[in-house]
């Protein structure tokens, strides 16, 4: 599965995430790509607020992985969001516990995932964000298979696209 859409603003990219958060559940996972400032975290805000996260999210580039409460449709929910920029080594991968939390009971994002990528799941989402400062972002949706296409047209993510 391949889609993109155009994202002209900071709060556009914010509603995308929380179009996807709607449609999210336990056990998914989520990667997120792209340059620094290119738009990630507020995807991932976005995303939060869907899921009834209470707290301000934040950037967990120097904690590595910060886990929130949260409510899936209706039912409590982990959301776990990483970052895994700072790390060098397969092996860092191993020490933090990356793969300890992909769970039935969580909802994992993870920016900066590429140090990660033998231990992904098969079945993530890719989501990778072109562009930075003002300039307009495409926003890739990627994955294998196709189940992650029919739950993208559940979230209403590529409608209204011409009132960006
Ligand atoms: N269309 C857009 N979508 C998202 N952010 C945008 C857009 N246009 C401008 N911005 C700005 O770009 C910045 C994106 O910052 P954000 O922290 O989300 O990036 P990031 O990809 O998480 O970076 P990092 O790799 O450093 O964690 C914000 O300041 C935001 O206001
Ligand atoms: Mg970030």
């Amino acid at each position: 599965m391949e889609l993109v859409v155009q994202s002209l603003s900071a709060d556009y990219t914010h509603a995308l995430g929380y179009n996807l958060g709607k449609v999210l559940r336990g056990g998914d996972v989520v990667c997120l790509s792209g340059d620094l400032g290119a738009g990630k975290t507020a995807l991932a805000k976005g995303i939060g607020e869907a899921l009834a996260v209470q707290e301000p999210m934040t950037s967990p580039t120097f904690t590595f992985q910060i886990e929130y409460a949260g409510m899936a449709k209706d039912k409590p929910v982990r959301l776990i969001h990483m970052d895994l920029y700072r790390l060098r080594y397969p092996e860092e991968v191993e020490i933090i516990g990356v793969e300890d939390v992909f769970q039935e009971d969580a909802i994992c994002l993870i920016e900066w995932p590429g140090i990660a990528e033998d231990i992904l799941p098969d079945d993530s989402l890719t989501i990778r964000i072109e562009g930075s400062g003002e300039e307009p972002r495409l926003i890739g949706f990627s994955s294998q298979g196709e189940a992650w296409a029919e739950r993208l047209k559940d979230s209403m993510l590529f409608e209204d696209q011409e009132d960006l």
